[in-house]
């Protein structure tokens, strides 16, 4: 991202320079309203910003047309609030691997896998709006990664969801990232979250990059004050 300005009716966002690295697990934090869902949309390629250019592969995404769609296809979002298709578990998981194209087989291959390791096997004909919050946040993460997408996006994903569903997409998203090394940028105003599964991590505060960096470093070694203030959970927003 470099120059990136977000305004609504005041600016939102400013990142004057920041990179991602392929294969990487990044945690975004920050208060409520401090840009972070922006953040991801603008990464996510659903939202332009007002000025400034993302870079892909050291290669600028055009502002419209195929070649951003191809871009936008190579990745996933996860919203806090799922939208799953008013069918089978199975289906909302082949959906997208349909859509592009793949085989009976290699779809079967896939969902199957897809599901064992979500551990929905079991209610792979259940549909799935009949499903509790944390499965369905399950199939939905298991539907965003079917195709294998480069990026994974996701947007405070376990909120209002109990702890063993949190532990389980958790981990999932970890084991995704190391065994088909998707990277992933996950954004939670959960510290611990953050502390548990990102290898490094992004503080954002009122539209601006206060700090980022390895997570260990941000929650024992800040070198902002305003980062030790969040971390040690002394910040009142
Ligand atoms: N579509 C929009 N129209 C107007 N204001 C918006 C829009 N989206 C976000 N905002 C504002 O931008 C700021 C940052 O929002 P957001 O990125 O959702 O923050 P966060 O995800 O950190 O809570 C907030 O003040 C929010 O009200
Ligand atoms: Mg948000």
């Amino acid at each position: 991202m470099k120059g990136i300005r977000k305004v609504y009716d005041r600016e939102v966002l400013r990142v004057d320079n920041l990179a991602l690295r392929k294969g990487q697990i990044y945690g975004v934090i920050g208060p409520s309203g401090a840009g972070k869902s922006t953040f991801l949309r603008i990464i996510n390629l659903l939202t332009s910003p007002d000025s400034g250019s993302i870079l892909i592969h050291g290669k600028e995404v055009p502002r419209n047309g195929a070649e951003r769609l191809a871009l936008q296809r190579r990745m996933s979002m996860v919203f806090q609030k799922t939208l799953l298709f008013r069918d089978t578990v199975w289906n909302n998981v082949a959906y997208g691997l349909r859509a592009r194209g793949f085989d009976r087989t290699e779809i079967g291959r896939r969902v199957r896998e897809l599901l064992e390791q979500v551990g929905m096997t079991d209610l792979s004909l259940q549909r799935a709006d009949t499903l509790s919050g944390g499965e369905a946040q399950r199939v939905a993460i298991a539907r965003a990664v079917a195709f294998e997408p480069e990026l994974l996006l996701l947007d405070e994903p376990t909120a209002n969801l109990d702890p063993c569903n949190i532990e389980m997409i958790e981990n999932m998203v970890v084991k995704l990232n190391s065994s088909k090394s998707i990277t992933v940028v996950v954004v939670t105003h959960n510290i611990f979250q953050a502390h548990r599964i990102a290898r490094e991590v992004i503080f954002i505060n009122q539209g601006n990059i206060v700090e980022m960096g390895e997570t260990e470093q941000i929650f024992s070694a800040p070198r902002e004050e305003l980062t030790r203030a969040y971390v040690e959970g002394r910040m009142i927003y």
